[in-house]
């Protein structure tokens, strides 16, 4: 009897939409006491998307990445068997982001969920996807980042509110063509880094009443310069052992697509695995931190200059603490591709 090889789950196309209203560094700094030059020097952030609008929440980002999408790639929504979104900012508790994803865009009677891991959250969400695809079980799956960040950001702490902005971006998986996908996955985890980087009101700990509004209990809460430290050694890390278990040596990345909280993380992480920065793609100038959207983002951004079987690693950590990283070797020519 001979093993039968599973298929390879590959990216066939990718789509992004970032709302058009933009929050400048000066803007900020005439809100709270920061500065363009400190943001700028810190961070790398020069402004950040935010999606104003009554009733309008991450569900609606997601639904235009998934349109963009499904047009880009010729699927008609009926096609799709199973899209799955990673948010740390659902339109809801409840219903998921994803049912309403669906919704939006007319996919129907579809499995749908939300995969909720903080920044690392749309690899894991990738790592969920390609396993669909690798066992059989469908050859359409679309994997959705999104993030509406300004919904939980305290803009009078300026400890965090110049960090982020809103934004979402879609890739659809389906049997390779070619050989090409994703080849390797990690998703890592540990629940003690909580007290660093959490949401303190709103969950069934601490439901929300008027007094956790009054003390902006709903919003971000981080300790930066820990969550810094971590970051730094875990985006490294992972990225490591990913090259190390596929033996592949630096001068075979062409691209490093990491998740894009602060360039001094990305700068540490590209030099401690050797790699120059213009191998690292970037977006977080013109983007911030959009959370699960910021890798996609950068798949969008960047995928002009994506060509058929070049190497790309992808590392993220976030809240939970989180993190993980992906080896996948691009599946099309993006020049022909992109619209
Ligand atoms: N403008 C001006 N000054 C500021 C600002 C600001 N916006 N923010 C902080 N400062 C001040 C601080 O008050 C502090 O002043 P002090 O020395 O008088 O006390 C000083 O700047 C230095 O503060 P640090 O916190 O040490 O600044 P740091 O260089 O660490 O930068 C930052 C802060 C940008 C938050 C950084 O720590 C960071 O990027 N951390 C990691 C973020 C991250 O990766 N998060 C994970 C993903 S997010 C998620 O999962 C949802």
């Amino acid at each position: 009897m001979t093993a039968t090889v599973p298929p390879i789950a590959a990216i066939t196309g990718v789509y992004g939409y970032v709302p058009p209203d933009i929050l400048t560094n000066d803007q900020l700094a005439q809100m709270i006491d920061t500065s363009d030059a400190w943001i700028t020097e810190r961070t790398g952030i020069k402004q950040r998307h935010i999606l104003k609008g009554e009733g309008k929440g991450t569900s609606h980002m997601g639904a235009e990445a998934v349109r963009g999408l499904l047009r880009k790639t010729g699927t008609d929504p009926s096609e799709v068997e199973l899209l799955i979104c990673a948010t740390t900012t659902p339109d809801f508790v409840h219903p998921c982001t994803a049912n309403l994803i669906c919704d939006m865009v007319g996919i129907r009677e579809i499995g749908s969920f939300d995969v909720q891991a903080a920044c690392s959250g749309f690899i894991y969400a990738l790592t969920v996807g390609r396993q669909f695809i690798m066992a059989g079980t469908y050859k359409k799956v679309v994997v959705v980042g999104a993030d509406k960040m300004s919904a939980i950001v305290d803009y009078t702490d300026r400890t965090t509110c110049v960090l982020f902005g809103d934004g979402a971006a879609a890739v659809m998986l389906e049997p390779s063509p070619n050989g090409y996908g994703i080849l390797d996955t990690i998703v890592r985890s540990d629940g003690s880094g909580m007290k660093h980087l959490h949401q303190k009101a709103g969950g069934s700990r601490m439901p929300p009443t008027a007094e956790t509004v009054a003390k902006r209990l709903h919003s971000v809460y981080q300790e930066g310069n820990h969550v810094y430290k971590f970051a730094v050694l875990r985006m490294a890390e992972v990225t490591q052992e990913i090259m190390s278990r596929n033996n592949l040596r630096t001068e075979m990345i062409d691209w490093v697509v990491p998740h894009q909280a602060n360039i001094r993380i990305i700068e540490t992480t590209a030099e401690r695995i050797g790699l120059p920065m213009d191998k690292v793609m970037l977006t977080i100038h013109k983007y911030g931190n959009t959370t699960a959207a910021t890798i996609p983002l950068c798949l969008w951004d960047y995928e002009q200059q994506l060509k058929a079987g070049d190497r790309l690693m992808f590392a993220a950590f976030g809240g939970g603490f989180t993190w993980g990283g992906a080896y996948v070797t691009w599946a099309y020519d993006g020049a022909k591709m992109a619209a």
